[in-house]
């Protein structure tokens, strides 16, 4: 099969080997009734991809292992556990911890995490809410008084929250510095809410060892000893899909 050839959802699930069982279930949010089933949730990442990036989803052995361990993750599937993306070694894997997605330029971590946002937005449960870590920080500044400072950080802080390109904002500068990515990241582990993270790799040889570790240096010590209990680790493979 080509790159780009468009293929039937049965032939995708088929290959991304999805229990056939799959669903997002109520089991942890109260009763057990299903909120979307495997087969819808790709179906709507199908759409909205096409939908918000104008173009179809291309398929080639590294976006469909990187999309598999985010759907498998999102359906509390147990075979999330076994995918070759989760790097099992960095943290021990569990549905209670949010994801941090490290990869190389280009591979699909924001427009794969702006599609669930957009599918999870009908749900109350799932939704999450995304900002980019440079948006924060501009938010921030943007800031008049002090209280507008905290209001900012507290509404901020949810259950489920995603920033986008961690690693990749710069201190802010508003009467004083403040770290904001660093003091939201605190906050969402004190609450112990769910928070998924996008990064880039910090060196060349795109190590997630030594890319944790930088970004650990970045943010501190205080930060990088949470990342591993607020976090699977997640490891996206491939060439970049600008072209
Ligand atoms: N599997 C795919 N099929 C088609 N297009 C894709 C696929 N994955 C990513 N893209 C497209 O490639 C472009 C880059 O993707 P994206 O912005 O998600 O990369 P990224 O991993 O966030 O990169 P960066 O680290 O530079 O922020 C986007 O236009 C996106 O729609
Ligand atoms: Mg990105």
């Amino acid at each position: 099969m080509r790159k780009n050839e468009t293929q039937t959802v049965h032939e995708v699930f088929n290959q991304l080997k999805i229990e056939k069982s799959s669903t997002i279930s109520n089991q942890d949010f109260k009763d057990h009734s299903p909120l979307i089933s495997k087969k819808q949730l790709w179906n709507e990442f199908l759409f909205e991809f096409k939908n918000i990036y104008g173009k179809e989803f291309i398929k080639c052995p590294d976006s469909v292992m990187n999309i598999k361990v985010l759907f498998l993750y999102f359906l509390q599937d147990m075979e999330f556990f076994n995918c070759e993306k989760l790097r099992s070694d960095l943290s021990c894997p569990s549905f209670k911890k949010g994801l941090f997605i490290i990869g190389g330029f280009g591979v699909g971590k924001t427009a794969y995490m702006k599609v669930f946002e957009k599918i999870f937005n009908k749900h109350k449960e799932l939704r999450l809410k995304g900002y980019t870590a440079k948006e924060l920080v501009n938010m921030y500044e943007s800031c008049a008084t002090p209280s507008d400072k905290s209001y900012m950080m507290s509404t901020t802080v949810r259950p489920r929250l995603f920033i986008d390109d961690i690693n990749s904002e710069r201190i802010a500068n508003n009467y004083g510095n403040c770290d904001v990515v660093e003091e939201i990241l605190f906050n969402q582990n004190e609450k112990r809410y769910t928070t998924f993270v996008t990064s880039n790799h910090t060196n060349p040889e795109n190590s997630m060892e030594e890319s944790i570790m930088d970004i650990g240096v970045r943010y501190g010590g205080r930060i990088h000893d949470r990342f591993y209990e607020m976090f699977n680790m997640i490891d996206f493979t491939g060439k970049s899909n600008r072209r």
